[in-house]
């Protein structure tokens, strides 16, 4: 069952509509596959946590994860919003900055930070750094000594919580490639050389334990353990957590059957269990959250053209679209289950169950198996709902594919964020060497 998440409806002509705007129109003016974020309910999704916090009267921070999508449009929206951004790379640093984004709302993540992205984060002003491992401790403290400035920093603690998602998005167990492990003694021993460090400024602590968590209790779980960790810390050194960046990670609804909570219900839950475990504290840290995928996943729409359909009698049926693994590689590569409907007869009842694939040359390109949908033909419209995070973020070349363009919608207006790439801009980087240059052969009597 298709589920009809923020705009989205099926209007007079049958057509699935978004933001006001009727998809069909959209696929003849833009092209497929075309990914469609509907703006009013990512701003929605903004405001929610925002007010969730504001009830709960903490001192907070909501960030937007935009490794979850990209784009100096959406660096545009989170900053109208007043949020932080949370940036894992010089890449996303710059396409904030290009968009006007203020520096001293950025903070940077990432467990490899390159010395040149270091420097140009530093260089930039950003807010703060979020540091992964003793080797980039000592980098930054260098970096910035040598720029004669200070770096405000927090550490990414691994707490040992495992939640319950995918392994590859699971990051808060001790066996990870990210933080300072706390039951190993790491994060302790991070705090201390931290503090010796006379050109960084040690503010608070931040951890993240996976990404597409309904539950709650391994939040609460690590808020508890966290607090053990903050008491002993100012014990030791009188160190004062400031701020406590509890991670995104919150889950959202791709089929019928996930049952994510509201951001309201996550944030009570962080508040409650920050109230609770941290009130023996000389003085409650700051909360920050840092969600990405909650805040534009159900946002997103993929819209592709059917293009052939193969039947293997008695097994199942292909419809191919005109996109794949290349605009979405979450079934490949995580066995991700996504819904789907016919965009341009939404209003007709379902009669067989196909399997969509992509058009890579790659068995494993299916973007959903097993979906009812009424008699599909070519040049019908199929849209994939959900697609807003992890998705044009982590779209590819593969095959010498274009990457689709990206489109806002609302009240009935659709503006284009990021354009098609053009059959010129694949080859714009590449460069033949003089001695494979094609010569001109003349002719030879
Ligand atoms: N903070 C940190 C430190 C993270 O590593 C992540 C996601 C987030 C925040 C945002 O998490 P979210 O709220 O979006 O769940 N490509 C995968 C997801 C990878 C998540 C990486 N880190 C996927 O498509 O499911």
């Amino acid at each position: 069952m298709y589920f009809l998440h923020g705009s989205s409806r099926i209007n007079e002509r049958g057509h699935l509509e978004i933001g006001g705007c009727d998809t069909t129109e959209l696929a003849k003016q833009y092209g497929t596959p075309l990914y469609i974020m509907d703006e009013a309910y990512i701003r929605q999704k903004m405001r929610s946590y925002v007010q969730a916090f504001q009830k709960e009267r903490l001192a907070f921070r909501v960030a937007y994860a935009s490794k979850a999508f990209s784009t100096m449009a959406m660096c545009r929206i989170a900053d109208e919003e007043g949020l932080m951004l949370d940036v894992v790379s010089e890449g996303e640093i710059y396409t904030a900055l290009e968009a006007g984004f203020p520096a001293e709302r950025i903070y940077f993540h990432g467990n490899n930070k390159t010395p040149q992205e270091l420097e140009f984060a530093l260089d930039k002003g950003i807010y703060l750094f979020v540091v992964d491992n003793f080797d980039e401790l000592h980098l930054l403290q260098h970096l910035s000594k040598e720029k004669g400035k200070t770096a405000r920093v927090i550490l990414r603690v691994t707490p040992g919580v495992e939640a319950h998602t995918h392994e590859y998005i699971q990051t808060g167990k001790e066996d990870s490639k990210f933080g300072f492990g706390l039951e190993s003694g790491q994060a302790l021993e991070g705090v201390r050389q931290a503090l010796n460090c006379d050109h960084l400024e040690l503010l608070g602590f931040h951890c993240h334990i996976g990404s597409q968590i309904f539950e709650t209790e391994a939040f609460e779980l690590t808020i508890s353990k966290m607090s053990k960790f903050f008491q002993t810390c100012y014990e030791r050194w009188g160190m004062i957590t400031r701020i406590f960046n509890t991670g995104g990670g919150f889950g959202i609804r791709y089929e019928q059957g996930d049952t994510p909570k509201e951001p309201a219900e996550y944030v009570a839950v962080i508040a409650q269990a920050v109230r609770e475990s941290m009130k023996d504290l000389p003085c409650l840290p700051e909360i920050w959250i840092e969600p990405g995928r909650s805040i534009v996943g159900e946002a997103g729409t993929t819209l592709y053209t059917v293009g052939t359909v193969k039947d293997v009698p008695n097994i199942r049926k292909y419809v191919a679209v005109d996109g794949g693994m290349t605009d979405n590689i979450r079934p490949a590569l995580y066995q991700a289950k996504y819904e789907a409907i016919l965009a341009n007869r939404a209003n007709e009842a379902s009669s067989e169950v196909v399997t969509i694939a992509g058009k890579a040359c790659e068995e494993g390109d299916i973007l959903v198996w097993d979906v009812a949908l009424p008699p599909v033909k070519q040049g019908d419209l199929l849209a994939i709902s959900c697609t807003g995070a992890y998705n044009y973020s982590m779209a590819s070349n593969y095959n010498r594919v274009r990457r689709p363009a990206v489109v806002f919608v609302q009240n009935g207006q659709a503006d284009l964020v990021v354009e098609r790439e053009s059959l010129a801009d694949l080859v714009s980087h590449d460069r033949i060497p003089a001695r494979l240059a094609k010569k001109k052969v003349g002719l030879t009597i």
